[in-house]
C-alpha cells in the first residue's frame, strides 16, 4: 500500500514512527505493506516511487523542518496538491490543522484525492464537521474509502466500538465527553476550589489548552466530534450549523458547588439521539460512568439490547491519534481485500 502523508506534525511524525516500528510485525502478521511514498508539509515535499525505508523516514523527521530540504528526495515548493496529482498511491494521510470556517486546506486534498482514484485517512475534524454527507458521498461515487477513527476519540476506538462491537443493535443515544481540555478545565475548578480563568490559564500552562481557547471552551471541538458521531454512527446526515451548542465560559465554580450537593458534577457533553444533536454543559452524577476526570474522554452508547455501553480513554495524543491512522489504514487493506475476495 503507497502512502502520501499530508501535514507532517505531531500527528503526521507520528504516523512515520508507528509505521517505522510496527512494519515488519503488521507486514508479516497482516500481509500489509505500507510505504510511503511522499510526504507534503508547507514547504514542499519529499518524494521517493519506491518508498521510504524506515531508517531514511526516520532521517527525515530527525532532520527537522524544512523536510524539502532533503538531498535526495526534496522538492521545495511542491504544493500538496501537486504531490497528491502527481505521485502514484492508494492512500492520502491528511494529517493538517483544523479549520471550521472553510475546512481548508485539508478539504481540497481530500477532494482532489478522491478524483484522483485514492482512499484518504484523516485525523482532520473541519472537512467532516462541515462536509461530512458531501465527502461519504464524493468517496462512494469515486469507489475509494474516507476514514477517520483518530477525529473522535484519539486513540480510543469510539467509532469503530459502535460500529462494529454493536452491529446487530440499535443504537439509541451517544452521550459524552469528548473534549479533554474541557474536561480538565472543568475537573480543576471542582477539585482545586478554582475559578474558570484560572483553571483555563493552568490548562494552557500545561499544554492541555491552546493560547487561544476558543475551538474548545467554547464547544467545537466537541460539536465537530457530534456531526462525526451523528453521521457514522446514527445515519444522520448533519453538519456543524446543525449542532445547538454552548461552551463552558459560563460555568461557575458556584454551580460546580451547587452540584456537589446532589452527587454531581457539571461536565460539557455531546449528546446525539432521535430528538437531539448538542453539546452543552450538564449535571453528571458522580456515580455515572461518564464522570472521569482530568483530560480523559468517555462516550456511552445507549442501545436496544446491551443497555449501556461505556468507553473511557485518552481522547488525543499524537501517538494516539497516529495509532489510530494505521488502525484505518489496516481497515482499508481488509476491505480491499475482501472486495478482490468478492
Ligand atoms: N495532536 C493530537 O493529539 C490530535 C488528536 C486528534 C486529532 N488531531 C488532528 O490531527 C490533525 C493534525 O494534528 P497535529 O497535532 O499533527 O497538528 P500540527 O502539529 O499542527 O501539524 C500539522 C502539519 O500540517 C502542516 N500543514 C499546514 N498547512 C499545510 C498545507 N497546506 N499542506 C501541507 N501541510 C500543511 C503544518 O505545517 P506548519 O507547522 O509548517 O504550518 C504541520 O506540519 C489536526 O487536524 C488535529 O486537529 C490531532
Amino acid at each position: 500500500m503507497r502512502i502520501i502523508l499530508v501535514g507532517y506534525g505531531i500527528v503526521g511524525k507520528g504516523v512515520t514512527t508507528i509505521l517505522a516500528r510496527r512494519y515488519m510485525e503488521k507486514a508479516a502478521s497482516y500481509g500489509f505493506n505500507p510505504k510511503v511514498v511522499a510526504i507534503a508539509d508547507v514547504d514542499g515535499a519529499v518524494i521517493n516511487d519506491r518508498g521510504f525505508s524506515p531508517e531514511k523516514l526516520e532521517e527525515i523527521k530527525q532532520k527537522g523542518y524544512p523536510i524539502s530540504a532533503d538531498g535526495d528526495f526534496g522538492h521545495k515548493g511542491m504544493s500538496a496538491l501537486e504531490v497528491i496529482e502527481n505521485v502514484e498511491a492508494e492512500v492520502v494521510v491528511e494529517v493538517t490543522p483544523v479549520n471550521i470556517k472553510n475546512a481548508e486546506p485539508a478539504l481540497s486534498h481530500i477532494t482532489k484525492a478522491f478524483k484522483t482514484g485514492k482512499h484518504v485517512v484523516t485525523t482532520n475534524k473541519g472537512p467532516l464537521a462541515l462536509a461530512m454527507p458531501a465527502l461519504t458521498e464524493l468517496a462512494e461515487h469515486n469507489n475509494v474509502f474516507l476514514r477517520f477513527s483518530g477525529t473522535v476519540g484519539g486513540g480510543t476506538p469510539m467509532l469503530e466500538f459502535a460500529k462494529r462491537c454493536l452491529s446487530g443493535d440499535k443504537i439509541l443515544r451517544v452521550q459524552g465527553i469528548l473534549n479533554g481540555t474541557t474536561n480538565y478545565i472543568l475537573s480543576e475548578m471542582g477539585q482545586s476550589s478554582i475559578s474558570f480563568q484560572e483553571a483555563l490559564s493552568n490548562a494552557q500552562k500545561l499544554g492541555y489548552a491552546e493560547r487561544e481557547p476558543s475551538m474548545d471552551i467554547d464547544g467545537f471541538d466537541t460539536a465537530c466530534k457530534v456531526v462525526i458521531l451523528s453521521n457514522w454512527i446514527m445515519g444522520k446526515k448533519i453538519t456543524l450549523k446543525d449542532v445547538d451548542i454552548i461552551g463552558i465560559r459560563g460555568v461557575t465554580l458556584e454551580m460546580l458547588k451547587d452540584a456537589v450537593k446532589r452527587n454531581s458534577t457539571i461536565k460539557l457533553i455531546g449528546t446525539v439521539d432521535d430528538n437531539e444533536v448538542s453539546v452543552k454543559p450538564l449535571e453528571i452524577p458522580w456515580a455515572n460512568p461518564l464522570c472521569v476526570s482530568g483530560v480523559l474522554n468517555a462516550v456511552t452508547f445507549q442501545t436496544e439490547y446491551a443497555a449501556d455501553q461505556t468507553l473511557i480513554g485518552r481522547g488525543a495524543g499524537g501517538i494516539e491519534t497516529a495509532n489510530a491512522v494505521l488502525r484505518d489504514l489496516l481497515d482499508i487493506r481488509h476491505k480491499l481485500a475482501s472486495k478482490l475476495l468478492s
